[in-house]
């Protein structure tokens, strides 16, 4: 539709109806049994009527449902605006990949750009217009439970993958989204939720926010997000969805994002609770000067808009705008064109979950899981050599996929075992679950769960399990333990103090430590567990994060050798939890532990454990044995460029992919700048005995940086400059800036 008839829709609309547009609702609320929607429209206190009015639909997916709802709709709508339908598909739709924090392991955003685009795919076959993703909200505490959602600590990779996944998703062609409209969240710095704690506040200063913080979001509305969601936190003492200086001066102002903002889930209703709305009509004036456009899932916009503006408390004009970036928004997707957008069933038998979707799965799974210990080349292991037991809760568990997978099926998965025992035969291979998961579930919370999943295993039943597994092990030459945290341990609402292995688990390990085998550990977390423990006991160790539909496949083809393991940690993994916040780029301190005026005690440490991480970002090992050299800058001083290369060479007759990440120091700044800071990487594969020269080439504009002054901006003077296959263990250089 051209802009002069949609303008004309948003002349023709009544206050009502705008308001409508400014609302969305739940699937619970567009039940065809109107009985269904009398407790939602009394919970939120709205009238069947400004249902009927709703401009979007939260999280309803599937081709015969959006249909029926949005041909229900239409029939109703006095100016046939259809229904915007947005859900939360944030690492893949039916065919579902590793969750973020694995993605970001990959340290390759091009293969997640066709993940991405694949999800879009699926998902615009189901229905679905809008999703609430990506999620590029930057992690430094594991013991929040979204760092699940995250591709983690580092501003420069996760702008990375945020500008990979917008462009994925929505898959723009001749100015048209072919995909489907991402919603980049939770804008801003949700992830700096202090301790961790779910929801808690966040306070830091504003250079942190801007230099470490914004970058992921203003990568994804550069690259053309069509949405950006607000987050739950405070920051600097005022809720993000009532905050003009975070929605409106920087996001609408400063970067010029012109579309669509959208609450998080009650959010506006939440600025009460915060303490800064006395009554939700507060709220909702605060919510709509700050300029966040959608309400979602609260009565405060249904109600509260219209008698605003009638106490002459709000321009009636901001409403007019809010309204109009929605319906730019629908015109942009063609719906009024289209409401269904080639939605059907038949379109979903052809395009979910193809062997060539479920291949690119695998691929992804591949490049996303980090192996951690491999004590005298344990693995990759020999097929049917050894007797292999594999034992532990996710042995055989389909539940690989993640907390947030709401659209996936754990049907599609292929256990670990079944992928094992592709690989060996019955004879070489057994399994046994040996314990539980977590010893109780109390963290089901009011997710309930099964009654069985509530109540532990009866003692009798739990020595069975343990006694079988020692009878096993004894047979046994390698046991393989596939452990880790429930699904709902990690996620939204999924903030833990204990970030180890649940106690039953540990127990059981040294049970079985006890037997004297090969053991290797696989562990399945939304989130880096502390495995300091584990890391002294057990001869491998395999990240697997929730590897998504092919997970279980990918776990056994590394453990055997078909794939060489090439992820890297885009998050620090902790000595201990007391070390939390950790990430590789903080400042020096005026005491370093390396001082050269202090020495022993007075100096930046703990005295109960390392400052360093147990694994450091960007780590990883592989099967091959790669090793750095040469490095060579093409001058000492620099003024717009500077060369640098550095030798690689694989020494093993393995071929495989590594990523070679460069790091700057700015030694000094005027405000005090990190010990090292990402600004180049490059994911390249390696052939066996493959000896070549890596290039990259570092800009001024790279080395920008919030001066004292706040401006962003570089200053001449001396750099470090480290290469490295992660964030330690790397070759160092040095150059002047003029
Ligand atoms: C949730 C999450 C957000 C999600 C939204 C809609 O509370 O914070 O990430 O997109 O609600 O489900």
């Amino acid at each position: 539709m051209n802009e002069t008839d949609l303008k004309k829709i948003l002349r023709d609309l009544t206050w009502q109806e705008k308001v409508g547009q400014l609302i969305q609702l739940s699937g619970d609320f567009f039940s065809s049994e109107d009985a269904l929607t009398v407790g939602p429209k009394q919970k939120l206190g709205i009238t069947q009527e400004m249902v009927d009015l709703a401009g979007s639909v939260l999280n309803v997916a599937g081709a015969s449902k959006t249909r029926e709802i949005q041909e229900k709709w239409l029939q109703k709508s006095r100016h046939k605006i259809p229904l915007l339908f947005m859900a939360d598909i944030v690492y893949g739709y039916r065919t579902v990949f590793p969750i973020p924090l694995g993605l970001g392991a990959t340290w390759n955003p091009e293969l997640i750009e066709q993940a991405y685009k694949v999800t879009a795919a699926e998902s615009k076959a189901a229905g679905v217009h809008v999703t609430f993703a990506p999620m590029v909200d930057l992690v430094r505490d594991a013991r929040w439970g979204r760092c699940l959602e995250s591709t983690g600590e580092d501003a420069t990779l996760n702008a990375a993958f945020a500008r990979a996944m917008v462009t994925g998703l929505q898959h723009v062609e001749t100015g048209k989204i072919t995909g489907i409209a991402s919603c980049v969240k939770h804008f801003a710095a949700y992830g700096a939720a202090e301790g961790g704690r779910e929801y808690n506040t966040v306070d830091m200063s504003e250079r942190r926010l801007r230099e470490d913080y914004l970058p992921g979001y203003q990568a994804a509305v550069d690259a053309g997000s069509e949405l950006v969601m607000t987050s739950f936190n405070t920051y600097d003492g005022t809720p993000v969805t009532g905050s003009e200086f975070l929605l409106k001066q920087i996001l609408r102002e400063e970067w010029g994002f012109d579309g669509v903002i959208i609450s998080d889930y009650a959010a506006v209703q939440e600025l009460v609770a915060h303490g800064i709305a006395a009554d939700e009509k507060e709220a909702t004036l605060l919510a709509m000067k700050a300029t966040n456009d959608i309400d979602m899932k609260t009565g405060c916009y249904a109600k509260q808009l219209e008698p605003l503006v009638q106490e002459g408390k709000l321009d009636p004009g901001l409403i007019d705008e809010a309204v109009w970036r929605v319906l730019k928004l629908k015109n942009k997707l063609g719906l009024f064109e289209d409401p269904y957008r080639g939605a059907s069933s038949e379109r979903e038998r052809k395009v979910l979950l193809t062997e060539e979707n479920r291949d690119l799965a695998y691929q992804v799974a591949a490049q996303s899981m980090v192996l951690l210990e491999n004590k005298n080349n344990t693995l990759p292991l020999a097929k049917n050599e050894q007797k292999i037991l594999l034992v532990g809760p996710y042995g055989d568990n389909q539940n690989l996929i993640g907390l947030w997978a709401i659209h996936g099926n754990t049907s599609d998965v292929i256990t670990i075992k079944e992928a094992i025992s592709q690989h060996v035969s019955a004879s070489k291979f057994s399994y046994s679950a040996g314990c539980e998961m977590p010893s109780d579930y109390h963290f089901l919370g009011e997710f309930g769960g099964s009654k069985e999943q509530l109540e532990r295993m009866p003692l009798a039943e739990r020595k069975q399990a343990l006694a079988e597994a020692l009878e096993q092990g004894k047979q046994a030459d390698v046991i393989i333990y596939a452990m880790g945290e429930h699904t709902m341990q990690s996620g939204e609402a999924g903030s833990r103090t204990d970030i180890t292995l649940p106690d039953v688990q540990k127990e059981f390990i040294q049970e079985m430590l006890a037997l004297g085998k090969t053991n290797i550990l696989v562990t399945i977390s939304g989130r880096p567990l502390v495995l300091t423990e584990e890391a002294n006991q057990m001869d491998a160790i395999l990240q697997a994060w929730f590897p998504g539909t092919e997970g279980g496949r990918v776990i056994a083809d590394i453990l055997f050798g078909e794939i060489n393991p090439s992820g890297r940690l885009s998050m620090s993994f902790p000595y201990t939890v007391g070390q939390l916040p950790i990430y590789y780029n903080g400042f020096q301190t005026g005491r370093p532990l390396n001082s050269e005026t202090h020495k022993g005690r007075f100096v930046s440490k703990y005295l109960d454990s390392p400052n360093a991480p147990l694994y450091p970002f960007g780590y990883g090992l592989s099967y091959s044995n790669v090793e750095l050299s040469s490095l060579t800058l093409d001058a000492e001083e620099m003024v717009d460029q500077l060369h640098v290369s550095v030798q690689i060479k694989n020494n093993s007759s393995r071929g495989g992919f590594e990523t070679v990440q460069l790091y700057v120091q700015d030694i000094v700044g005027s405000v005090v700048r990190p010990t090292r800071e990402l600004k180049k990487f490059k994911k390249v594969y390696l052939k066996a005995q493959e000896n070549t020269a890596i290039h990259f080439t570092l800009t001024r504009e790279d080395l920008f940086y919030y001066t004292k002054k706040m401006d962003f901006t570089v200053e001449p003077g001396d750099f470090n400059l480290f290469v490295g296959l992660n964030s330690r263990d790397t070759l160092s250089a040095s150059f002047t800036l003029k």
